[in-house]
């Protein structure tokens, strides 16, 4: 199935950082902080002319993360995370020219939806784990809850506005593989350097999930 892989990526979590990086110099030692704080799936959005370069620099110096792109909008996006050594896409939407290329480069992909229709367009390709987004707005957990039995077999990684307040409202949901957000590692916290700060949170989120 088409989103397998990806599923297997984000059971890993459970808590993906959603990461903008403006340096690539600060790439290696935020991915180190947030392995040892028991994050290894993380995400970097190409939302700066650093991303791709910070993607490449993770996949070659710390090979325990398993990173990957986040904020695919084009095609292009796909086949530039992917060359950079990308482990996976993510995007805030899904249109057919981005699924054509992941497919085409057989890169496990998390498209985005904030509706039903969407979410059904999604399965029509063969998608089973969708990004809920923007998860907060869009009505939070309570609307995941809601869309379990019409929409049963398919799983969701919310994402936008979750932090330690409303985490655990969204892992308690059967339908909720993993889920994902800035917080653990904010960009403010990554242009400071502030590793120890980023390793402690991204332990608390880890702890998140033993929990579960
Ligand atoms: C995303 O791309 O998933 C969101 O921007 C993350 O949202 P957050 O910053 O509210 O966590």
């Amino acid at each position: 199935m088409t989103g397998s892989r990806m599923r297997d990526i984000c059971a890993r979590g459970p808590v993906v950082p959603v990461l903008t990086v403006d340096d690539s110099a600060r790439a290696e030692p935020l991915a180190r902080a947030l392995v040892e704080g028991g994050l290894r799936v993380i995400e970097v959005t190409l939302r700066t002319a650093a991303a791709i370069e910070a993607i490449g620099i993770i996949a070659r110096q710390v090979p325990d993360a398993i990173v990957g792109a986040g904020t695919l909008r084009t095609p292009g996006d796909v086949s530039r995370a992917a060359a950079a050594g990308a482990r996976f896409g993510v995007s805030p939407g899904l249109t057919p020219a981005l699924l054509a290329r992941a497919k085409a480069l057989d890169l496990p992909f998390l498209p985005g939806v904030a509706t039903p229709s969407e979410a059904m367009a999604a399965a029509e390709h063969g998608y089973r784990l969708l990004k809920f987004f923007p998860a907060e707005s869009c009505g939070g957990a309570a609307a995941l809850s809601a869309w379990a039995s019409p929409l049963a077999g398919l799983e969701f990684c919310p994402t936008g506005g979750i932090g330690p307040h409303n985490a655990s409202d969204y892992l308690r949901l059967a339908n909720v593989t993993c889920i994902g957000g800035s917080w653990v590692a904010p960009p403010a916290r990554i242009r400071a350097g502030d590793w120890s700060g980023i390793r402690k949170s991204a332990a608390a989120a880890a702890a998140l999930g033993v929990a579960r």
